[in-house]
């Protein structure tokens, strides 16, 4: 299949549009990650989803809106549920933050797995929120790399998994946040977090007034109300380990390491590994999980292109604000290989 790559423009969003119209998938920049988007509301569409990830059926997609009529014919709330949803769309909406609610009779079985409930996000990026009004309908999309592989969030990452896979990829440079949307679940009431991600967890508890859950922190005997958590997850080809310890301390024990290996690094640690011939990816001062965010996956993509023997990424335990979202893409990444120094 040839794969047209438009960048974004008003003419680019008419032709995606017609796309998805069409039932055929389109990949499409987010303020989080790159999506694959088709017809949330046309279950062969999202069929084909499944198909060109190599997605498993049992994991439910997320339905894009470009504002809140949309949101009210796709579920049923408690009044309780609506004022706990309100309060959040208040503050977070359009942004990296999706809602769990219990569905209604129009969300096709295929999008939520045929479970009770219907995961909707309402994205920041214009773009996406352009292509969502042209098209007329919410739109699936899971992030656009092939399942297992990290998310993509430059238009190089996302073309490198999907070109000859689907018709058309929208190209809207870089994303802003880099780690896909908090996933808070309303049927548990106050909300449950089911998978950290842009807006972190005291945001949320700020703008609520009162504590909530964080279920998807990682964990021994995990607890796997999102269905995707339990799958190994952003993982580059290579094999990847974490380091927990100081920049000295990790760069005295790569010395002792034989092979060929490159380190993600801290920013401010990055002389010290390329002081001993280490090739270095640095995304972001040790203490800026913004930075770490926006650049952890196209980082892991980067360093699986040097062809070098194993990976090593430092990394953070401060888990605040994009912190708890970084923590968990490294550890589903490297698959819980972490060394503490
Ligand atoms: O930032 C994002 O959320 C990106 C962009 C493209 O919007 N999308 C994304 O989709 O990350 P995906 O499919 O890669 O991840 C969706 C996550 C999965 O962990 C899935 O299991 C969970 O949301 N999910 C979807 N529907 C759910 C539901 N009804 N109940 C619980 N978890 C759900
Ligand atoms: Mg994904």
């Amino acid at each position: 299949m040839h794969t047209k790559i438009l960048k974004l423009s008003s003419t680019a969003i008419q032709e995606a549009a017609e796309v998805i119209r069409r039932g055929e998938l389109c990949a499409m920049p987010t303020e989080t990650v790159y999506g694959l988007a088709a017809d949330g509301l046309n279950p062969a569409a999202a069929k084909e989803i499944f198909r060109v990830k190599g997605r498993p059926q049992d994991n439910p997609l997320i339905l894009h809106i470009a504002n809140l009529e949309m949101l009210y014919p796709l579920v049923v709330m408690t009044p309780e549920m609506e004022g706990v949803m309100m309060e959040l769309a208040d503050v977070f909406w359009p942004g990296p933050l999706t809602m769990v609610l219990p569905r209604s009779s129009l969300v096709p079985d295929i999008i939520t797995a045929g479970g009770p409930t219907v995961a909707i996000r309402m994205p920041a990026h214009p773009g996406a929120r352009a292509l969502i009004e042209a098209a007329g309908t919410p739109i699936a999309a899971p992030s656009a790399n092939l399942s297992g592989r990290p998310s993509p969030t430059t238009l190089r990452d996302c073309a490198d998994d999907l070109t000859g896979l689907v018709p058309m990829i929208l190209d809207g440079g870089d994303c802003d946040v880099g780690v896909e949307s908090t996933v808070a679940d309303l049927t548990h009431f106050p909300l449950d977090i089911l998978r950290a991600g842009g807006v972190g967890k005291e945001d949320l508890e700020e703008a609520l007034g009162y504590p909530v859950c964080d279920v998807s922190a990682p964990k021994t005997g995990e607890i796997l109300r999102s269905p995707g958590m339990k799958y190994k997850h952003y993982a580059p080809s290579t094999p990847l380990t974490a380091l927990l310890g100081s920049g000295e301390d990790s760069a005295a024990w790569l010395d002792k390491q034989s092979g060929e290996f490159a380190v993600i690094c801290f920013d401010e640690s990055a002389p010290l590994f390329a002081a001993k011939g280490i090739p270095v990816i640095p995304y972001g001062r040790e203490s800026d999980s913004v930075t770490q965010a926006r650049k952890v996956f196209t980082s892991l993509r980067e360093a699986d292109r040097l062809g070098v023997e194993r990976l090593y990424i430092q990394l953070s335990p401060s888990k605040t604000g994009r912190g708890a979202a970084v923590f968990n893409r490294v550890f589903r990444a490297c698959g819980g290989d972490m060394i503490t120094l």
